[in-house]
């Protein structure tokens, strides 16, 4: 009983060491760098059949599940001339709610913003800072306070110096919240030369709880500001919460939430139109003209002719965006096994040492849950063959394109080979753009993950490999908020497939098939915002959308 008890408490505290330093792994789209990430580079298009660069370690298993994807090898080839599943390319229809983005459309007395200055200096990837952009926005209108227009700071993660104006349109960030709050580009010239820190105006995230409540500043933020006139957050990583928000402060917050992140933030010229280029080439320039397009594209929208948008939706044009969240962090933080022999183990705790030391230390003085059971868990990460597996299994064709978001897959083209041979149009943004059109972007991660985001939030359907993911979660909110109910977002349970995936040996194509079809079914209907999650991930709600009768 003890010891079931002590093994009980010491997984607890492994997923709650995980769960941390999952929360603080950067994460923006999979633009990471460093000299253990293959990249994905401008042959993707011939590397089938590419053999691994992997040694034969012990019984290294050299691809994942072999059968299994000779079985949906021989299912794509069959189903050529056979029609995709009716749905495939469809939310589901829910009759009973029908939800149009609304967050424009508000009228109140904008704040004074007499009480003070906030600066925000952002950390993290391009998503972490776009959240921290949006709740400080709303934690300005509950100081009463003027916003200074944010700042990013530099990340030895991410090596990119791009700040707010090289990414979003600051004249249209600032007019559009005039409604409601006070937004100056830099603080007043009295307050520059202040010593923040010496005079206690510098509250580093530590400082803020994450998902501190709203009387947390009304508490301990408006005094510093009422006495200094300035207060500057650095970090301020998801320091706000979404529940429980007091009732007579709930809509405000929320709304501005709202009108920050699916309105004030558009993206510069410069990427809108790189990210129009992109999308157009990966319809074909088949046109759309939806809401979302001109949201993304603004003045480079290319506008429909087709009347119908019946006529666009069965278009050959149509794409799947697919986001593969498997990079070395990710799969080293995981603690999961993925196939590759002893090399992977040793590359994976090698960089678990470098970059996780407290996992690494945990790993050397704990008996941690073994990658078996975490599998089972739904702990780990798809990997590039499950994720084919599932797209096959869901009835995609083999002529699907798809576009990929993420380019520096653990394992390199070897790892990509059953996705490119199965799914022969794979492209990706290094692709699709000349050298001189991505060039301008290249040493900038954040852009190139804009440039993803894009592509994503555009694509007729979006599946994510990862759930946990900012990159995927803004991503999907974006398509809820403007898809109007037709940009469905395809969301794994890796619980589940785990355990389809766990009978490989045995399990028939068909079975496989209509198990893989049950579980994403449930998880692809887009349901109003459940309490304490995101409102940038579940836009559906009353302060952000308005519902259709
Ligand atoms: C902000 O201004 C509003 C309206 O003038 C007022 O009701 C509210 O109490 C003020 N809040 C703070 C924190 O000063
Ligand atoms: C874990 O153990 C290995 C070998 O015993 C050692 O090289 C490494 O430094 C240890 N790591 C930590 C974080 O203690
Ligand atoms: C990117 O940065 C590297 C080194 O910092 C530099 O040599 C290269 O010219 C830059 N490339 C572009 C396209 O700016
Ligand atoms: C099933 O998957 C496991 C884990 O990847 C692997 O060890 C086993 O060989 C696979 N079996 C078949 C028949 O592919």
């Amino acid at each position: 009983m003890r010891g079931i008890a002590v093994i009980v408490v010491l997984v607890g505290f492994f997923f709650l060491v995980n769960w941390w330093m999952l929360s603080n792994l950067q994460d923006g789209g999979g633009n990471l760098r460093g000299k253990d990430r293959v990249v994905l580079n401008r042959t993707v298009r011939s590397v089938p059949g590419v053999r691994s660069k992997f040694p034969k370690g012990k019984k290294a298993q050299r691809v994942m599940y072999g059968r299994l994807l000779a079985l949906a090898s021989h299912a794509l080839a069959e189903g050529v001339n056979k029609p995709e599943p009716k749905d495939l390319w469809m939310e589901p229809v829910n009759h009973r709610s029908r939800w149009t983005p609304c967050a424009d459309q508000f009228n109140w007395k904008a704040s004074e913003g007499n009480n003070g200055y906030i600066v925000v200096s952002a950390n993290g990837g391009i998503n972490q800072q776009r959240v921290a952009i949006c709740n400080a926005v709303a934690v300005a209108r509950l100081l009463n306070a003027t916003l200074v227009l944010p700042n990013f700071l530099y990340s030895s993660v991410w090596k990119d110096e791009s700040q707010f104006g090289d990414i979003y349109q600051e004249e249209h960030f600032v007019n559009y919240l005039k409604a409601d709050i006070r937004i100056v580009k830099e603080l007043p010239e009295e307050l520059q030369s202040l010593d923040l820190e010496a005079i206690g105006s510098l509250v580093t995230d530590e400082e803020i709880m994450k998902e501190a409540k709203p009387s947390f500043y009304l508490k301990n933020i408006l005094p510093i500001l009422l006495q200094n006139r300035v207060v500057r957050f650095l970090g301020f990583g998801n320091r706000l919460a979404f529940d429980p928000i007091p009732a007579q402060l709930q809509f405000f917050i929320q709304k501005l939430r709202c009108r920050c992140n699916f309105h004030a933030l558009q993206f510069v010229p410069k990427i809108q139109e790189t990210g129009a280029l992109l999308v157009q080439r990966i319809r074909q320039h088949t046109a759309r003209s939806w809401l979302i397009d001109h949201n993304l594209f603004g003045p480079f929208t290319v506008e429909s002719k087709a009347k119908r948008e019946k006529d666009i939706r069965k278009d050959a044009s149509r794409y799947l965006a697919l986001h593969l969240r498997f990079e070395i962090d990710m799969a080293a933080h995981s603690m999961c096994y993925f196939g590759g022999g002893e090399k992977e183990r040793e590359e994976l705790k090698a960089y678990r040492a470098i970059h996780f030391p407290a996992l690494a230390l945990l790993e050397n003085t704990t008996k941690l849950p073994s990658p078996e059971f975490l599998r089972s868990e739904g702990r780990c990460p798809l990997t590039p063959e499950e994720a084919v597996l599932t797209i096959a299994a869901l009835g995609f064709n083999r002529g699907t394109h798809i576009y990929l978001a993420g380019s520096h897959i653990y394992g390199g083209n070897s790892r990509m080979a059953a996705l490119t041979r199965l799914y022969p149009n794979l492209v990706t943004k290094e692709n699709l753009l000349s050298p001189s059109e991505i060039g301008p972007f290249m040493n900038f991660s954040s852009q190139l993950a804009a440039l993803d985001f894009i592509g994503c939030a555009a694509a007729d359907v979006f599946a994510m490999t990862d759930s946990g993911s900012q990159f995927a979660s803004l991503v999907s909110g974006y398509r809820m908020y403007y898809g109007v109910g037709k940009l469905p977002t395809i969301r794994p349970n890796q619980r589940r497939l785990a355990d389809i995936f766990s009978r490989n040996a045995t399990i028939g194509w068909k079975v496989l098939e209509l198990r893989v079809r049950k579980t994403v079914k449930e998880y692809k209907l887009a349901h109003v915002r459940p309490i304490a999650r995101s409102i940038y991930r579940h836009p559906r709600c009353q302060q952000c959308m308005c519902k259709l009768d």
